[in-house]
Parts: C-alpha cells; structure tokens; sequence
C-alpha cells in the first residue's frame, strides 16, 4: 500500500476526530482495495471544509452533514418510532415523495455548498428503488444508509462492494428478545444476518440503537459491545429515546443517562468501535446541533426542516433552493437562540422547549410539515 496515502487518510481522519483513525486506519489497512475510494473521500473532506468555511465568511451557515428522510413507506412498526409520530411515515403522502432524480438535484447543492456526508433514513430508505444510484453517483461524498435490516438483497450488498462510501447502519435494539419485542417477530435474525453478510463481503457496517430504559442495562454490559465489534461492526450510534407521542416510559431517568454516558466515555477510551452518542455528545459541543449548526433534515416530500424530530418547515426544497432554506429565518433564529438549544436533561432540545418554538412558528409563519 502507497505509504503517502496511507498517511494522508490517516491525518484527514485524525482532523474529523482523533479516535476515528485509530478505529478505521486498521480496516482500511486490512481492505486495501479500499484505499483509492477513501482517498478521494479523505480530499473532499478537506475541499468541502473549505468552502464551508468560505461560505461563513459570506453570511451562510452550512453544516457538515445532512440527514435524508428519502421515502415515507415503512415495512415494520416499531414502538415509539419518532418518523411515525412527526407524520414523516405516511403511506397516502408517497405520491408527493420526491424522485430519485429530485434527490440527485438536491445532493448536487449541497455538494457545491460544501455539505461533505449525508445520512439517508426514512422510513425505510431500502424500499426506494435503485437507492445506491445516490452512492454510485457521488463517489466523493460519505453516506450512512440507516435501514432495518430486513430487506437488503444480495445484489445490492455486492453493489456495496465496490462503492466503498456508503456505510450501512443496521438498527437493532439489543439481544433477539429486545429487538423482536420492540421491532416485530423475526426482525432480529434478519439484522443479524444482514450486519454478518455486510462483514464477510468486506462492506464496513455499523449500529443504530434506540437507547431506553428498558435496553439501557444490556448496553452498559462491556460484553454485549465486544460481541458487535467481533461481527465486523466499528460505528454505533446510541440515540436516547425521544418521546414524541408523549410516551415518557421510555425516556431514561436522569440518573440512568448519566451512568449511560460515563459507559460511552468509558468504551470510547478501551473499545475499537467508534460511538456517536445522542444528545451526550451534542451537550459537548454547546447543545443541539440541528437547524444547520451541525445538519439539518429534509423530509420525504421535500420539507427542510431543523432535524428529523422536528416537523416544522418554510422551505420546500422543490420549490425553492437548499441555500435559501439554510438561510432562513427559521433556521437562524433557532441557530441563534441559546437557551432553546439547551437540553435541560431532555434527549431532544427543540421537544424540550416546545412552547418556544411554537412561538417561533407563528413568527416565521412556519408549517408543520406533517400535515
Ligand atoms: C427512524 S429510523 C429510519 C431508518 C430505518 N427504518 C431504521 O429503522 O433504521 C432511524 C433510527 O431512529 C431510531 N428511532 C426511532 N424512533 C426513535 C425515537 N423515538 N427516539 C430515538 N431514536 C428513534 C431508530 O431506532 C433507528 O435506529
Ligand atoms: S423500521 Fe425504522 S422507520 Fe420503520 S418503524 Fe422502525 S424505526 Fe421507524
């Protein structure tokens, strides 16, 4: 392997986050058909920065990433999915999802403003037809498809094979009881399967978990972390559970969250899988990162609104630009509002302070999206 790429991967993945090149520097050693593809990421990672920057300069906040509702349909039912309760999963709203092509055109903008990754969800992102065109038509730019796991073709993780930027973040909830209990019956052997075929193919694969309070316990078990990581997985994403149909029951306690964290800590210090922990992490970089500070979201019909939790918008993406929405005054007053960025002890600041953003609403003239 060429020694100078080698090291130019390793200290762009050192700039994004110093524990990261210690993670994925050894896969990438190990699977070193991968290197081209990763040195044209680890180069539109630095260019991309750049014009993020040189668009600050001009009054535009852009984020790194974007998170892509990219269909409304769904093929399971999870309890307290937030996608169902935002209304963002609604079969009879599929007609006014956008196309593939509607997609390209989007992603195009926010290449050229300087957006490097993009996390595409839904629903369910694999019941999209022909969903790698996006991966395949961007090679130089990151994306983490988040799927269920229960409908991924062979074919497709062949496809994978090759494109090397999308990473699969297969969600489960925990053992086969604690998945199949929250996800439907037999959905767990499907995830596994699927997460088990990604590693012997050499696709790079990770973890999505819905944290609450009744998986907290097996995922604070060391073992249960080493058990992941010896099926191939190195990225996990820990996402405490919000609840937005008014559920409480499984919000953690505040005593449970701060256990949770110290173990998040902990495993970021001895494991080699590389954690992204929400909203701990977000409370580390001065509250939520959603209205483009961090990234922002657009639902299946084009909606670009301040995360995936929230459904309020004033821009439809077909309709008017990616810059303007970033722009708006909707995004720039919750950007700018301290106090409601806060997570007060919340998994989600916005929810939290949901009389504060109704009142922004109404002063911006915002709509709620799933209506
Ligand atoms: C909404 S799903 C969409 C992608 C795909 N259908 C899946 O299940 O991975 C994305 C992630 O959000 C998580 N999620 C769903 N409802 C949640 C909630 N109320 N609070 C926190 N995370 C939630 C899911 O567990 C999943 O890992
Ligand atoms: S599979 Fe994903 S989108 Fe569908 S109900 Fe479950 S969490 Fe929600």
């Amino acid at each position: 392997m060429d020694e100078k790429n080698s090291n130019y991967i390793n200290r762009t993945l050192k700039k994004v986050d110093p524990s990261m090149a210690k993670i994925f520097m050894p896969w990438i050693l190990k699977h070193p058909k991968s290197m081209y593809a990763m040195m044209r990421l680890a180069k539109s990672y630095r260019k991309s920065r750049k014009i993020r920057g040189e668009e600050l300069l001009k009054g535009l906040k852009v984020p790194p990433f974007l998170i892509l509702s990219i269909t409304s349909n769904c093929n399971l039912k999870c309890a307290g999915c937030y996608v169902t309760a935002t209304g963002t999963i609604c079969n009879q709203r599929t007609k006014n999802s956008l196309h593939l092509e509607q997609w390209i055109k989007i992603i195009q903008e926010a290449k050229e403003l300087g957006v490097f990754a993009f996390i595409i969800a839904g629903g369910e992102p694999f019941l999209k037809p022909n969903l790698l065109k996006i991966s395949e038509e961007f090679k130089d730019r990151l994306f983490l498809i988040f799927t269920n796991g229960t409908i991924l073709e062979s074919q497709e993780i062949e496809k994978l094979k090759r494109l090397r930027n999308t990473i699969i973040m297969v969600s489960i909830e925990g053992d086969q009881d604690l998945t199949n209990k929250r996800r439907g019956i037999g959905v767990y052997e499907k995830a596994i399967n699927t997460i088990n075929e990604l590693d012997s193919k050499g696709v790079i694969s990770g973890i999505s978990v819905t944290i609450n309070r009744k998986n907290v316990k097996f995922w604070m078990e060391p073992t249960n972390v080493d058990d992941l990581i010896s099926k191939g997985v190195r990225l996990a994403f820990f996402l405490e559970y919000i609840p937005v149909d008014n559920d409480t029951e499984l919000m953690l306690t505040t005593e449970e969250r701060k256990k949770f964290r110290e173990m998040v800590l902990y495993y970021r210090e001895t494991k080699q899988i590389f954690l992204v922990h929400s909203p701990g992490d977000e409370e580390y970089m001065g509250g939520c990162v959603s209205a483009g500070r961090g990234f922002a979201h657009i639902t299946p019909s084009g909606d670009l609104t301040p995360c995936p939790v929230s459904n309020i918008a004033t821009h439809n993406l077909t309709k008017t630009s990616l810059r303007a929405g970033l722009n708006s005054q909707l995004f720039k007053i919750i950007r700018e509002s301290e106090h409601l960025l806060e997570t007060n002890g919340s998994p989600c600041a916005l929810f939290s302070h949901s009389e504060e953003v109704n009142v922004i609403v109404k002063k911006v003239k915002a709509y709620r999206t799933s209506a």
